[in-house]
């Protein structure tokens, strides 16, 4: 196959990379490439090469899926390329459209010259896949930029605009028109050979080259332990230190040796995981091809906390939203909220005051559902009652248009009894935000069992607006975050029971990588909610004791009545840091002796393992009961959602890290109820990784 088209024009070789979708530069196309541009060298009718990328992008990097490759002697690389443009006398010039990324930006750091759409995006993405620029990024970068800013863009993998990547020299031109164009005029007029390895590396403007053992020192300071979703970071720092200390070619030399030490790395693969996954999310087995509706318009039901964010987020996306509250003073404090959003975005400069005003006016608030009679979408965000809820789309039923999509914002309950009270169950669906709504990324899309493929297509379209990271779930209890986090939670209570600290146990998840611990989080997301979901579900989310019920009682719902699990004290991390509270160890101890539950010494590793071994257990029974669709689906959700650490990819990879069969041998130790699924995968020797939609063969 083809990857490179090549073309003169006037003495000048414009080299067409060609490798839809994205055009990375896989070894195979790098094995292409290297004797194209060799041979360019070689010509003597040649003044200057340009390369440009087909497909409207010039390019997305290495291909990820190559890391997983072991090469071999003939294996090139874009290493080898750039190596040959490195060598090259003549002119190289890049024309930049879209994106050029990773190894694409290195391809064209490689060139005299660098010219770009004005609408194209930079950068050196790698460390969010647990690597760093292995094709010479992290020696040039510095050389253009000085180190700071250098280490900033690629310890952040954040892809730069145009305005700060011709302010920082990263490219050299910034057109509106045709790039391509303004690329080849400039290769024939004769400008100078300009190599960056030929250059000095800076620190930066204003630092004095003494600064650099503390900025290289400094940095390692700010990131993660390299035992704890650090290391690519600290390896970075480490490349980068030698651009520093070394000569150009042997700080490539060391800046290859650590990317393939990463390459190889448990963390990377994880994250290599999580990329992929995210892209499978909105493929549908058997789900037949439908076009989704244009939402040009949407309606929120319910001005609290969720049903703010939720309009904020439309907002943001440039959706017009009406919100239904007959409740004053809710509309009242939704008002501020919203004000005091888009105020802080203008205020940190991300927004105009007068884009702000914009965006604020269109939220509006009434108490008159007739108003949503022409939205494309509604989302119900009210008390998590099925009666309410009912009443609700009852009504929504006769006044929204009939195409218009009415969806639930629930949390656990049954996406299809609320449909039953409509007459369009088709256009019915779920959609699932996270607190807060306008922040968190995840978004859980709840298929009923009438949802149209239309429906679907056209959640997933708006997940993509709204700038959410869309997961499908059927409709069960709790579906998929929720129904794992219920037995999460459980293990966390078991814990307690028999002894250990709530502080202990979330300082173990914390050094696991999870941002705060079980406790925390049940202190964050309210003491109340947890209360009536037992209460409605005691077959799936009771513990075994009335710890809870104590706790309601006591009036300790959370943070937000500054104790829960633990104390909350507004002079210590504004109100947010929780503190360990003697009481509550003693409220364990009690409830626990009345269940005659024995107290027993619990080593870290079993902590560890009883918190994350409930997930991955829950995980495979969600599989096998098909409300979810790929263990990577499950693991987007818990990583997006939960704060599962990433550098583990997620329950179900880390199920495949740690063993399945060790997981399911210590499911049995604790004494729980191994999924089929898990115990058919850990008999067979098999992962999580090779499962296959409706691949367990029930006995
Ligand atoms: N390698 C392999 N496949 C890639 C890829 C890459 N670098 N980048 C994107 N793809 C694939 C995706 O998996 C997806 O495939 P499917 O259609 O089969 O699902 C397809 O290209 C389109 O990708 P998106 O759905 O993400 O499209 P988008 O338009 O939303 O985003 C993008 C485009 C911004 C380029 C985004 O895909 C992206 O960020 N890609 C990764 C960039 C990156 O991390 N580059 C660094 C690579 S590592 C490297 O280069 C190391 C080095 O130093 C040599």
């Amino acid at each position: 196959m083809a990857f490179i088209r090549t073309e003169d024009r006037d003495g000048v070789r414009i080299i067409t990379l060609d490798n839809p979708p994205v055009n990375s530069l896989s070894f195979a196309l790098s094995g292409e490439l290297l004797p194209i541009v060799e041979a360019a060298t070689a010509d003597a009718g040649v003044k200057a090469v340009v390369f440009t990328g087909a497909n409207g992008i010039f390019s997305a990097g290495a291909d990820i899926n190559d890391f997983s490759i072991e090469p071999t002697p003939e294996t090139r690389t874009i290493r080898d390329v750039i190596a040959a443009v490195e060598r090259s006398d003549k002119i190289f010039v890049a024309a930049i459209e879209k994106n050029a990324l990773g190894g694409g930006l290195e391809l064209s750091l490689a060139c005299d010259y660098r010219v770009a759409d004005a609408k194209a995006r930079v950068g050196l993405p790698e460390i969010k896949l647990g690597l760093l620029p292995g094709a010479g990024g992290t020696q040039r970068l510095p050389r253009l930029v000085g180190a700071q800013d250098a280490l900033d863009m690629m310890l952040k993998g954040r892809n730069v605009k145009m305005d700060e990547a011709k302010e920082k020299g990263i490219v050299d031109e910034v057109v509106e028109g045709n790039v391509l164009d303004a690329v080849v005029k400039l290769a024939q007029s004769a400008p100078p050979k300009r190599r960056i390895s030929a250059r000095k590396v800076e620190l930066g403007k204003g630092i004095t080259p003494q600064a650099e053992p503390f900025v290289v020192s400094q940095a390692h300071k700010m990131v993660p332990p390299e035992n704890n979703g650090g290391l690519a970071a600290h390896k970075l720092i480490d490349a980068v230190e030698a651009a520093f200390e070394l000569p150009f070619a042997f700080g490539l030399a060391r800046e290859a040796r650590l990317f393939e030490e990463l390459a190889r790395s448990q963390p990377s693969f994880a994250l290599r995981h999580v990329f992929f996954a995210e892209r499978e999310l909105a493929k549908i087995p058997g789900l037949p091809a439908a076009k989704p509706l244009e939402v040009k318009k949407a309606g929120v039901i319910g001005a609290g906390t969720m049903g703010t964010g939720i309009a904020i987020t439309f907002a943001q996306a440039g959706i017009p939203v009406t919100v239904i509250d007959s409740n004053e003073e809710a509309v009242e404090k939704a008002k501020q909220t919203v004000f005091g959003m888009f105020m802080y975005q203008v205020q940190k400069g991300r927004m105009t005051q007068e884009d702000a005003w914009k965006l604020g006016q269109s939220i509006q608030f009434t108490h008159e559902y007739e108003e949503l009679a022409d939205a494309d979408v509604v989302v119900e965000a009210v008390f998590e009652n099925m009666d309410v809820k009912k009443d609700v789309f009852k009504k929504l039923d006769t006044i929204v248009k009939p195409e218009g999509i009415l969806a639930s914002n629930t949390s656990t309950l049954d996406i299809d009894e609320m449909a039953s009270v409509t007459k369009r169950p088709d256009k019915f669906i779920g959609l699932h935000f996270f607190v807060p709504a306008n922040i968190m990324p995840l978004l859980e899309i709840v298929r009923g069992k009438d949802t149209s493929p239309e429906t679907i297509a056209t959640a997933f379209k708006l997940g993509k607006t709204l700038k959410k990271t869309a997961v499908l779930s059927a409709n069960a209890f709790g579906f998929i975050g929720n129904r794992m986090v219920f037995d999460y939670a459980k293990a966390a209570g078991e814990l307690a029971e028999e002894g250990i600290s709530p502080a202990r146990i979330d300082a173990i998840a914390k050094k696991f990588g999870f941002p705060m611990g079980p406790f925390a989080m049940g202190d964050l997301s309210g003491i109340d909610v947890a209360w009536h979901i037992a209460k409605a579900r005691p077959d799936i989310a009771k513990g075994r004791t009335n710890v809870i019920d104590r706790l309601v009682e006591m009036k300790r719902l959370g943070q937000k009545t500054m104790a829960g699990y633990f104390k909350y004290d507004k002079a210590v991390g504004k109100g947010r840091e929780p503190i360990a509270d003697p009481e509550i160890e003693a409220l364990f101890a009690e409830e626990a002796k009345k269940a005659g539950i024995t107290p027993r010494e619990v080593s870290d590793r079993e902590i560890l393992d009883r918190l994350t071994f409930a997930l991955i257990n829950r995980g495979a029974y969600l599989l096998e009961e098909g409300v979810a669709l790929r263990p990577g689906d499950i693991d987007i959700v818990y990583v997006y959602g939960y704060g599962f650490p990433p550098h583990h990819g997620g329950p179900m990879w880390y199920a495949d890290e740690v063993g399945v069969k060790h997981v399911y041998d210590r499911v049995r130790e604790f004494g729980w109820e191994p999924a089929p699924l898990l115990k058919e995968i850990a008999e067979r020797g098999g992962t999580f990784a090779d499962y296959k939609q409706g691949e367990l063969v029930h006995a």
